[in-house]
C-alpha cells in the first residue's frame, strides 16, 4: 500500500525502514503533523500512518477521504485524537497498535516515581557542579507505601507488578477487574476510596469523555495530603489548573507527568530557542517537586520495533482483506 506517514521523527524511520522490505509497502515520510491543513499531503496514498498528537477531526477526515485514503493506521495505543464516529460514517477504517510494550510505559511511570522520591534529578545537577552536599535530598522508601493504580489494562497491569516487586501495597480501580492481579495481591476498590487511601496515584486509563478531568478540584479534595500523582496516560485526565492549585498548598506533594493537557502544540519539538507561551506548563516547571517528560514513556527500542511490526501487519491485513484484529470501532 502507499502510506503517507505523518509526524515523522528520526526514530520512526530507524524502526520502520529496516522492516519495510519484508512487507512491500511504500512509505512517504512527512515531518508535518496531520491536521486539516496538511491532509492534502495524503493525496495519492491509500493509507495514512498517524501518531498521538495528529489531529483527525471531522474536517481532516473529510479531506483524507477526498484524497482517497481508506485506512488510518495509528502507530500508538490511544485513539482519542480520531473522531471515530466520523471515520465510520466516511467508511475510513482505523487500526492501532494496542499493546506494543506495556512495560516501556510502566517502567517510565516507575522511573518518574523513583526520581521524585529520591530526588535524583537534583542530585545529577548538583554533582556535575562539584556540589556534593546531600542537604535537602532526603527521600522516601517505596517499600510499604500504598500505590493506587487507575486503569489496570496492559500498562496498568505491568505497573502493578512492578509496584508489587518494590514491596508496595497496590490498590486499583478499573471497571473491569483483572483476576490475575487480584491473585498477586492487588486490591480493587472504588475510585473515591483509592484516592483517599493511596500515597502515590498512577494513571493508566484511556482518555474518554468519562475520564476527562477525572483528577479535578473535587477529586483532589479526597487525596491524602502530600500525595504523589503520576500521569503517563493522557494529559487531559487531569485538570491542570486544579493540580497547580493543589501543588501550591502542598495537597499534591509530588507530580510526575509524561503527558500534558495542552501538549499538542508543544511536545515532540525542540522549542529551546522560543519564548514559552504556555503559562500553565511554565508554572508547573517552577515547582521543585514536579517532573515533566515530553511524552517519551513509549520510547524504547523494544517498543519502537513492536510498533513498526504491528503497524506493518495491520497494513497487510487491510490490504489482503484479512480480519482486522487491531481495528478501533
Ligand atoms: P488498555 O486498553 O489495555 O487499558 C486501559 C484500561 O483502562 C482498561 O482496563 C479499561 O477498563 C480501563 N478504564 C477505562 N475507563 C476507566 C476508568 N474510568 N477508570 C479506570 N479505568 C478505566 O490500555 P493500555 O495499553 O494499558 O494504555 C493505557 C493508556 O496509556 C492509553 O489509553 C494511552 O492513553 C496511554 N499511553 C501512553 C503512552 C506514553 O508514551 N505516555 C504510550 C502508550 C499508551
Amino acid at each position: 500500500m502507499n502510506v503517507a506517514f505523518f509526524s515523522t521523527k528520526s526514530y520512526d524511520k530507524a524502526s520502520f525502514d529496516p522492516l519495510l522490505s519484508n512487507f512491500g509497502h511504500e512509505f512517504t515520510y512527512f515531518e508535518a503533523k496531520l491536521d486539516r491543513y496538511s491532509a492534502i499531503l495524503a493525496k495519492g496514498h491509500e493509507a495514512v500512518c498517524a501518531f498521538v498528537n495528529d489531529h483527525l477531526d471531522k474536517v481532516t477526515l473529510k479531506k483524507l477521504k477526498e484524497e482517497g485514503v481508506k485506512l488510518i493506521a495509528l502507530r500508538c495505543a490511544g485513539y482519542n485524537q480520531v473522531d471515530l464516529q466520523e471515520a465510520d460514517r466516511l467508511g475510513i477504517t482505523v487500526v492501532r497498535v494496542p499493546a506494543y510494550s506495556p512495560e516501556a510505559v510502566a517502567e517510565h511511570a516507575m522511573a518518574l516515581i523513583l526520581t521524585l522520591s529520591r530526588k535524583t534529578h537534583k542530585a545529577y545537577n548538583r554533582v556535575r557542579e562539584n556540589n556534593f552536599s546531600i542537604e535537602g535530598l532526603t527521600g522516601m522508601n517505596l517499600h510499604g507505601k500504598t500505590i493506587g493504580v487507575i486503569g489496570t489494562g496492559a500498562i496498568g497491569a505491568a505497573f502493578c507488578k512492578i509496584a508489587l516487586g518494590f514491596g508496595c501495597k497496590v490498590l486499583a480501580f478499573d471497571p473491569f477487574e483483572n483476576q490475575k492481579l487480584k491473585e498477586l495481591g492487588v486490591a480493587y476498590l472504588s475510585v473515591d476510596d483509592l484516592l483517599k487511601k493511596a500515597e502515590i496515584i498512577s494513571m493508566h486509563c484511556p482518555l474518554t469523555p468519562d475520564t476527562k478531568h477525572m483528577i479535578n478540584k473535587d477529586s483532589l479534595q479526597l487525596i491524602k495530603d502530600g500525595c504523589m500523582l503520576i500521569n503517563t496516560s493522557r494529559g487531559a485526565l487531569i485538570e491542570t489548573k486544579s493540580v497547580i492549585r493543589a501543588l501550591k498548598i502542598g495537597k499534591i506533594g509530588y507530580l510526575g507527568i509524561d503527558v500534558y493537557e495542552q501538549e499538542e502544540n508543544l511536545f515532540f519539538q525542540n522549542r529551546s530557542e522560543e519564548i514559552l507561551q504556555d503559562e500553565q506548563i511554565a508554572r508547573l516547571m517552577t515547582f521543585p517537586n514536579v517532573l515533566i517528560t515530553g511524552h517519551q514513556a513509549f520510547l524504547t527500542h523494544e517498543a519502537l520495533y513492536q510498533i513498526a511490526k504491528t503497524t506493518l501487519e495491520n497494513l497487510n491485513d487491510f490490504e489482503q482483506s484479512h480480519p482486522l484484529k487491531n481495528e478501533v470501532n
